[in-house]
């Protein structure tokens, strides 16, 4: 209101128009919102004439002057929503054709598919929404470099044509010209890099780091993101866990949100046990039993033939479950079964009565001691934990979709610490890296890395919030000979270590300071506070999850004459 009386020269897109007859509106739309522009019968006739032809997306700029709206005309859900502006003087500065997507969207209209969003990206990324998330974006990336500086991080940044650094993914690769044959790779993180800064002196790095990853896509993963990527010298675990969670709470903080630390912590174990990931979402309880004494002591034929090697029953206790229907129930099962469990058994407790697929065996003494009360239900499985954790983990999942409870806090952080450092290879059941093979054993656990390498805990901590993961670190090795023999359990060959890693290796012995550090995955950051299901709507111009990207129309093939430079030949 404190602009009326003014007068204003504006320029923006042409969000919509209405004609109603004696007088014609426009929508005009910036980065900072819309204004509405009236173009009345008192307008000169040249304004009236250009203002009646205005296609949707047109850049004009207006001239006028700001008069308060009458007050039935005023429209609260926008800024600008108490005045507007009476055009004198109208030019079109840029015309544009009709819009292949539409921009501005009626209340509850339908997005247009993500295809076409994705193909006329230019567009898309004018929605108020996407100027927001990338208006967020902008906003937690400059708080992140403040926070960072402020606590005397140099911010360094490292090669994006590089060697191959291992972090479980494959490797985009760049031919070189100038040498044939060979090959650059985009890095999968600075990694390597980072160490040899603390080698080299400079005690705290961070880089806000693209990295590349060729690998199965989800609504989380992109082939090439952005890390918030540290590294500190003369550091223990502890002081790691402090810097990262003074990034994270002033970036919680920028986004208006209020988080304490410090965060709770799990070990890797707890973790799997109570919840059956090294992800576990605490905004909710529902926690994992072992029930197998109870339950095993009630003879259940759908349990024996599980029973033998180890295996164990595991169950949930779900607070008012007598509510999931039969199919929510069955539901569940079939997800068990799709991850390889013996399937789901339920029992329902409702009153006196006591049903489900195996309620027959149950007492109600029984399900007390499971803390099954009045209106819950029990879901059990049985099976090895490297079974029963990942199917108890997506019913837990289910069971708080479907029956949607009552969070116990709006921000769920916490660390999960002490990871193995090995697990075992799903096909080969061989010693694959839990992290990336530059991770410290645990100090208790050094003795056992020959013997007994599965038993091995690592320096390994990841930062979880709501279910996902956020981010990972470490502390590293700094022994050459530890890192000899981590790599030999990973079945590599002095010959295949020196080629690969023995620029680090010769880093190591030039004396290098105890260090450790983290990558916080941004645009999951970003994610979680704009409040996107997709990590593609955070980022301006991301990939498909088929790895294309549809605006530029990348990958496409290249140049026969480029690929005979880069000595490639392709057989189709
Ligand atoms: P890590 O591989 O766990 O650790 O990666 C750290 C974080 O990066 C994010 N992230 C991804 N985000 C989007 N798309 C992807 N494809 C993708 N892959 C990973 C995740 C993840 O938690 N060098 C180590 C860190 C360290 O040890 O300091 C590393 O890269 O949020």
């Amino acid at each position: 209101m404190q602009h009326v009386g003014q007068r204003v020269r504006l320029g923006g897109w042409v969000h919509r128009r209405r004609d109603l007859g004696g007088i014609l509106f426009i929508d005009l739309r910036d980065r900072a919102g819309l204004v509405q522009v009236a173009i009345g019968p008192g307008a000169p006739d040249e304004v009236r004439r250009v203002a009646a032809g205005l296609g949707s997306e047109t850049v004009i700029e207006i001239e006028g002057d700001v008069t308060a709206r009458p007050a039935s005309m005023k429209n609260p859900e926008l800024a600008t929503g108490d005045v507007e502006v009476q055009a004198t003087r109208l030019a079109v500065l840029g015309a544009a054709v009709t819009p292949p997507i539409p921009v501005a969207r009626g209340k509850g209209e339908e997005l247009p598919a993500e295809e076409l969003r994705l193909k006329y990206r230019h567009l898309d990324l004018r929605r108020p929404e996407m100027q927001g998330n990338l208006l967020l974006r902008h906003r937690l990336l400059q708080r992140a470099r403040r926070t960072l500086a402020d606590l005397e991080f140099l911010e360094i940044e490292t090669p994006i044509l590089t060697k191959p650094t291992p972090e479980g993914a494959r490797d985009y690769l760049v031919p070189s010209r100038v040498h044939p044959g060979e090959f650059y790779a985009l890095p999968q993180s600075p990694q390597i890099y980072k160490q040899l800064l603390m080698v080299a002196g400079f005690d705290r790095y961070f880089q806000i780091a693209r990295c590349f990853r060729d690998e199965d896509l989800r609504n989380d993963r992109q082939p090439e993101f952005t890390q918030i990527d540290l590294e500190a010298s003369f550091v223990g675990v502890e002081d790691v866990i402090g810097y990262v969670e003074q990034v994270l709470v002033a970036l919680w903080d920028e986004a208006g949100h209020t988080v304490a630390r410090p965060f709770p912590r799990l070990t890797w174990r707890d973790a799997m046990e109570r919840y059956g990931t090294d992800k576990p979402d605490l905004r909710f309880g529902l926690v994992i039993g072992d029930w197998t004494a109870q339950v095993k002591a009630l003879g259940v034929p759908f349990f024996q033939p599980a029973l033998k090697d180890g295996a164990r029953i595991r169950g949930l206790a779900v607070k008012g479950g007598a509510a999931l229907s039969r199919k929510d129930v069955d539901q569940l099962a079939d997800a068990a079964k799709q991850l390889g469990g013996a399937g789901l058994a339920w029992v329902k407790r409702q009153g006196e009565q006591i049903s489900g697929s195996v309620g027959k065996h149950f007492t109600p003494e029984v399900l007390g001691a499971l803390g099954v009360a009045d209106g819950d239900a029990a879901l059990m499985t049985v099976g090895p934990d490297r079974v029963t954790s990942p199917v108890l983990d997506r019913v837990r999942q289910e069971v708080i979709r479907r029956l949607a409870p009552a969070p116990h806090a709006a921000h769920a952080f916490c660390w999960v610490v002490d990871f193995p450092l090995f697990e075992p290879d799903p096909e080969t059941g061989r010693p694959v890296f839990a992290h990336h093979p530059f991770t410290a054993p645990h100090p208790d656990d050094v003795a056992r890395l020959d013997t007994d390498p599965f038993a091995c805990r690592a320096l390994h901590y990841d930062a979880v919030y709501d279910g996902n993961e956020l981010g990972s670190g470490s502390i590293r090795i700094t022994d050459p000979a530890v890192q000899r023999r981590v790599f030999a359990h990973l079945g590599m060959t002095p010959g295949e270590v020196e080629a690969r890693f023995g620029f680090l290796l010769s880093g190591l012995q030039a004396g290098a300071p105890p260090h450790g550090g983290f990558a916080i995955g941004f645009d999951r950051v970003v994610m979680a506070l704009a409040g996107a299901d997709s990590m593609r709507d955070v980022i301006a111009f991301p990939k498909t999850t088929a790895a294309r990207a549809l605006f530029e129309g990348a990958p496409s093939p290249a140049n026969p004459a480029d690929l005979a430079a880069l000595h490639i030949e392709v057989k189709r």
